[in-house]
């Protein structure tokens, strides 16, 4: 055996161990040992991240929620508004239409996160939740030249670590979905303002439609609500015909709706499901680890997503 032969054995050996260092042990970085990350199946994540690295960066794009998933629950013990609250709450919104909105939260809510509830039986409600939610919206006249003065008072916040996120997908230009049921006039404005509206991010979700004087008369096109994202990805085929190459996805939610949301993915290679878990913890706990490969429980970090896309890009 010659000694070139020799040679290049050792090297191929040696590069396939660094390989597998680099690919396996991912859910014993510090990140995935907090106390808020559950994991069923450790074994299958580390195969799932291992494809996503060795894809890189041409293959990935993003898919993700944006209320509670990329905005946050709670901050300081106080919770944080959706897209809607963020309208609910303001001082252009009448007393009596606010009472109304709560109540419709109130009883919708609860609808939405009752986890003895299957998504068919929570689908009518979820229709008759935003139809009433909308209709009151229209009634009260919404100027679209007060939305970033709204968005500015509000206590709308995103995720710690959204800088990073955000910086590091747009540097690589990596596509990044936002998927949402919530407003996305008050979503653009929100991510506009903290400066990570970057050409990378494509917004998909419930956009007020304007009259000639910028006040709000209807919405424009199909509702999206929190349970028929399924329906909403598969009509983005365009957008996901232009991104056959990118078959690998991370996908983050806060839902079992958002589960479907890469449905319209024509390709997909390798899927990361990371899922935040904020209110009824216990309940829907078993539920969440057999539905997301990653769960982040009462998590108000992009700590776990950026220790992830860190190894891959
Ligand atoms: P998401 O798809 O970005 O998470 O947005 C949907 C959230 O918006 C969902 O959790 C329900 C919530 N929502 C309100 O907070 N108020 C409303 O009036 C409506 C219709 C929905
Ligand atoms: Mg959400």
């Amino acid at each position: 055996m010659g000694l070139h032969y020799i040679l290049w054995i050792v090297l191929l050996y040696y590069l396939s161990l660094a390989e597998l260092e680099r690919c396996h042990g991912q859910t014993m970085m510090p990140e995935f040992q907090k106390k808020t990350v559950h994991i069923k199946d450790p074994a299958r994540v580390e195969e799932i991240i291992c494809g996503l690295i060795k894809g890189g960066a041409v293959k990935l794009q993003v898919i993700t929620d944006f209320d509670m998933t990329l905005s946050r629950f709670s901050h300081n013990g106080k919770r944080c508004p959706t897209c809607h609250n963020v309208i609910d709450n303001c001082k252009y919104v009448s007393d009596e239409c606010r009472k109304k909105l709560y109540e419709l939260k109130e009883k919708y809510y609860a609808i939405e996160i009752d986890p003895d509830l299957t998504i068919k039986e929570k689908y009518p409600y979820m229709i008759e939740w935003y139809t009433k939610s909308h209709a009151l919206l229209i009634e009260q006249r919404i100027q679209k030249d007060r939305l970033e003065e709204v968005i500015r008072d509000s206590d709308i916040m995103l995720k710690e670590g959204y800088e990073t996120f955000f910086d590091k997908l747009n540097e690589h230009t990596i596509p990044v979905f936002i998927f949402s049921a919530g407003l996305g006039d008050v979503l653009e404005e929100t991510i506009r303002q903290s400066g990570v509206y970057y050409p990378n991010v494509k917004v998909v979700s419930n956009f007020m439609d304007f009259d000639e004087n910028g006040v709000i008369k209807g919405f424009k096109g199909e509702l999206i609500h929190v349970y028929n994202k399924h329906d909403g990805a598969l009509r983005r085929t365009e957008y996901f015909s232009h991104l056959k190459e990118n078959s690998n996805v991370i996908l983050l939610g806060d839902s079992l709706g958002d589960l479907s949301m890469a449905d319209g993915v024509p390709n997909m290679e390798n899927i990361l499901k990371i899922g935040y878990l904020n209110d009824k913890v216990e309940e829907l706990l078993e539920k969440y680890m057999d539905s997301y490969d990653i769960v982040l429980v009462k998590d108000e970090t992009l700590d776990v997503a950026n220790s992830i896309l860190q190894k891959i890009l």
